[in-house]
């Protein structure tokens, strides 16, 4: 079943898409390369690091320190961007476009030092210091921890490695959703951001018209009486628990932590017998915002929620015509999207 799963959840979560991949050529050499392979080929400067969260995960952050334009002092400081990708995908979605349309390469030739996150469970995220990576505990695992411990131990690193005290960061889908959490539940990490750029935002799910959710709904009582299943499998680079996690939200304006079963191991998680409330509007980051209105993941209805929630918005942009992944694949996503995002830096718009 979860193999199945695997195979049409790329699809199903994403819907039709207005000119995905349509300029692609019908061979791509980079299609079985790496990260830092990819970043390569195209001629750009890239590093990878190995770093370790509070809970043992060994996480694949990548860098492109530079670009191929603009890059002519390479001991100028420039500013932080951080890119975390959404769900099913990984930092791969930055860069899976030619450079002229890869948000990554995007911003490395527009002068800045280019950070990507890999959320536990990717590809490149798949190491632990000593737990199995087919062990139970390995995968017993949902959004909760991309923003408990993925997000502060690669926001940390950063600001260590690069001496800045603040990045700017961007998030797709569920990239934003972790930010939402992060910075609204831990003052430190936000205090380093200096503008949120959320693409596609999903904070709840009421609305949600993909398909991929709606089947993890009906599968739930299915895998909730198979507890070892859920922990143990991964589809397509998350884990079964994450997409539970996003079933139990399904149909309820609100954004709750992992609701772990029963009162006795939500206790033990929480301090608390029922699980949490996310609450955004503790979270005070300046933050721009692009939605799509034929997205089936991040509903306008929801967006709609989640805007009236967002204490310092600085932008808001809805796009007709955009769906989930036009955000990253999108024939004019650098004019629709990514400028923009230079603009704001820039202090332009
Ligand atoms: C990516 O590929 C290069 C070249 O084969 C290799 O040196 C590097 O270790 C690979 N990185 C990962 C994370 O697999
Ligand atoms: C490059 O930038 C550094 C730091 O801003 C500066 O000290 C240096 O003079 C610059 N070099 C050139 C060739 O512009
Ligand atoms: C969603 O919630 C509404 C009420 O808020 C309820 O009528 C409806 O049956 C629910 N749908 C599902 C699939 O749970
Ligand atoms: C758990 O909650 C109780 C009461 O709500 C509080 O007194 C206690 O400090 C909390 N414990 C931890 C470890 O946060
Ligand atoms: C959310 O946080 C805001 C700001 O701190 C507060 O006013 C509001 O009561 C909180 N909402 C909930 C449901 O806790
Ligand atoms: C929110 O941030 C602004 C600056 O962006 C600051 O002036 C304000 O005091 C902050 N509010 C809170 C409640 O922290």
């Amino acid at each position: 079943m979860w193999c199945f799963f695997k195979v049409l959840s790329f699809i199903l979560i994403f819907g039709t898409t207005h000119g995905a991949f349509r300029y692609r050529r019908s061979v791509n050499p980079e299609a079985n390369m790496n990260i830092s392979q990819i970043i390569s080929y195209w001629g750009y400067p890239d590093e990878e690091y190995d770093i370790v969260t509070e809970d043992g995960y060994i996480l694949g952050l990548y860098r492109i320190p530079y670009g191929k334009i603009n890059n002519d002092n390479n001991s100028v400081q420039r500013l932080v961007v951080y890119l975390q990708h959404g769900l099913l995908t990984s930092a791969i979605s930055w860069i899976s476009n030619l450079p002229s349309n890869s948000l990554g390469f995007i911003l490395a030739d527009a002068g800045y030092d280019v950070w990507m996150g890999n959320s536990r469970g990717t590809t490149w995220s798949r190491k632990h210091l000593y737990l199995k990576t087919d062990s139970k505990e390995f995968w017993a695992f949902s959004f909760d921890e991309m923003a408990k411990y993925d997000l502060p131990a690669s926001i940390d690193f950063i600001v260590k490695q690069t001496g800045q005290e603040e990045i700017f960061y961007v998030g797709h889908s569920q990239g934003t959703t972790i930010g939402f959490i992060t910075f609204s539940t831990m003052p430190k990490i936000a205090e380093r951001i200096k503008i949120f750029f959320a693409l596609a935002p999903v904070f709840s799910i009421k609305y949600s018209k993909s398909a991929l959710i709606k089947m993890a709904y009906k599968l739930k009582s299915v895998i909730k009486s198979r507890v070892d299943v859920y922990m143990s499998h991964n589809p397509a680079g998350t884990s079964v628990q994450n997409m539970l996690h996003w079933s139990q939200l399904f149909n309820s304006s609100h954004l709750k932590a992992f609701d772990w079963g029963s009162p006795v191991l939500n206790f033990l998680h929480f301090n608390q017998t029922t699980s949490p409330l996310y609450n955004v509007t503790k979270m005070n980051v300046s933050t721009a915002i692009w939605n799509g209105e034929s997205d089936l993941l991040a509903d306008p209805e929801d967006v709609k929620i989640l805007l009236s929630k967002i204490t310092n918005r600085i932008y808001h942009k809805s796009i007709s015509y955009y769906n989930h992944i036009d955000f990253l694949f999108g024939l004019d996503v650098y004019h629709q999207v990514y400028h923009e995002i230079i603009d704001i830096i820039k202090g332009h718009l």
